[in-house]
């Protein structure tokens, strides 16, 4: 069936992962990315894709009503898959403000922009979704034990997880009000290609491959449900197409790990792939325990029993399969690194890590 998505964020880690996912597998599908390009954003990443006839970039942001408003117009859009937010956990505790903009303001501003024209301009909206992407922040910590499933309430503790709660909460609300055909997703941590360098898998990499400290937050006992971003990807495009409207999907890899045994695994696997430092030491010398995040959520982990049970999804990755592509991605791509971090994440990482 043909299809004209909006993808907000497509210049992101998971969004470029989302847009080539599409371009590869759904031929009759037309790919709009709607990306401001924040600092964690990248044309270059999908530099190839960009003369793809299926595919249109646009610089924009979503806040931006008449911006939004023109981009359902121009491309009569069906579909959005809402990827676009500030997604960094740690640049939410020291500046929420954007967090606040983009994720609640501009998940407003796309429902409002769907609204106008699926139903009040009589588009065929049993054809229409929207799809939301969230996290699973949003439900809390838990303890040493128990699974988030669909019916967890939400417990969201950090600036970032509160404003997807509230986005969720948003979208959720213009089904039971509207009736807008929306689905939400509610994923754990995803890791692979072009993950911007400040979240903990490239940072290590990158830091790993430079001799510099490996930092960890606290004990290193806190422990993430990681899931390879294609799956994630795979994940989504299956709701798009078969699931329930007005309905939430737990996505996860079945990957409970601490993160100091994901540090210690990614060194081992560079010391195998590259050799041990100059000094003759492993990369495991470089772990340095830091002062702990503040109100770091202690564990997280997914029951993704609804999203096998109805829609017959599961990871074909596994946490060693996921984690052998990216350690080699990251290799071989050390230049997309250096570039991203041009710009201002680059005096950050030198103020921190040294130049
Ligand atoms: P990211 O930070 O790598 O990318 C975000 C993208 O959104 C960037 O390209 C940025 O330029 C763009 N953007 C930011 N503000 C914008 C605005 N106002 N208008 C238009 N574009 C804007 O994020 P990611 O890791 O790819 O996450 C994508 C989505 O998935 C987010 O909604 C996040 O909450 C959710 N999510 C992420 C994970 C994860 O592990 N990364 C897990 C679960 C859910
Ligand atoms: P992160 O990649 O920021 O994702 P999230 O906060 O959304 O889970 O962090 C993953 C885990 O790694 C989290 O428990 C915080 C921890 N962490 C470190 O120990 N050191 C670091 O430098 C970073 C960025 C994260």
């Amino acid at each position: 069936m043909t299809k004209t998505v909006l993808v907000t964020g497509g210049c992101g880690f998971i969004g470029v992962n989302f847009v080539r996912l599409l371009l590869e597998t759904r031929e009759d599908w037309q790919v709009v990315n709607l990306d401001k390009l924040t600092y964690a954003g990248n044309l270059q990443s999908l530099e190839d894709v960009q003369d793809d006839p299926r595919y249109r970039f646009i610089c924009g942001d979503i806040c931006d009503k008449n911006c939004v408003d023109d981009i359902f117009t121009k491309y009569h859009i069906d579909t959005v898959v809402h990827f676009a937010a500030e997604s960094h956990v740690d640049r939410s505790i020291t500046g929420p403000d954007e967090f606040i903009q983009t994720n609640i303001v501009g998940t407003f501003t796309l429902l409002e922009a769907a609204r106008n024209h699926w139903l009040e301009k009589g588009m065929d909206a049993d054809t229409c979704r929207f799809l939301h992407v969230s996290t699973d922040e949003v439900y809390g910590s838990l303890g040493d034990t128990g699974y988030f499933t669909e019916q967890t309430s939400y417990d969201p503790r950090s600036p970032y997880s509160a404003s997807k709660s509230s986005s969720d909460h948003l979208v959720r609300a213009y089904f039971h009000t509207y009736g807008l055909p929306v689905l939400i997703t509610n994923c754990s941590n995803n890791y692979g290609p072009y993950q911007f360098p400040e979240k903990l898998i490239p940072l290590v990499l990158n830091n790993a491959l430079k001799g510099r400290e490996l930092p960890v937050y606290g004990d290193g006992g806190n422990v993430r449900d990681w899931l390879y971003v294609r799956d994630h990807c795979e994940a989504i495009v299956r709701v798009v197409e078969k699931g329930q409207v007005g309905q939430s999907y737990n996505i996860g890899g079945h990957n409970e790990k601490k993160n100091l045994e994901v540090v210690e695994l990614l060194c081992d696997m560079l010391d195998k792939k590259v050799g041990l430092m100059e000094s003759g030491k492993s990369r495991r010398s470089l772990i340095t325990f830091v002062k702990d995040r503040l109100g770091h959520d202690r564990r997280y982990a997914i029951d993704a029993g609804k999203i096998d049970e109805e829609l017959g999804w599961t990871p074909a990755f596994t946490f060693e399969t996921g984690m052998e592509k990216t350690v080699d991605w990251y290799l071989h791509n050390r230049s997309w690194m250096e570039s991203v971090m041009d710009g201002s994440y680059r005096k950050y990482y030198e103020d921190m890590y040294g130049s």
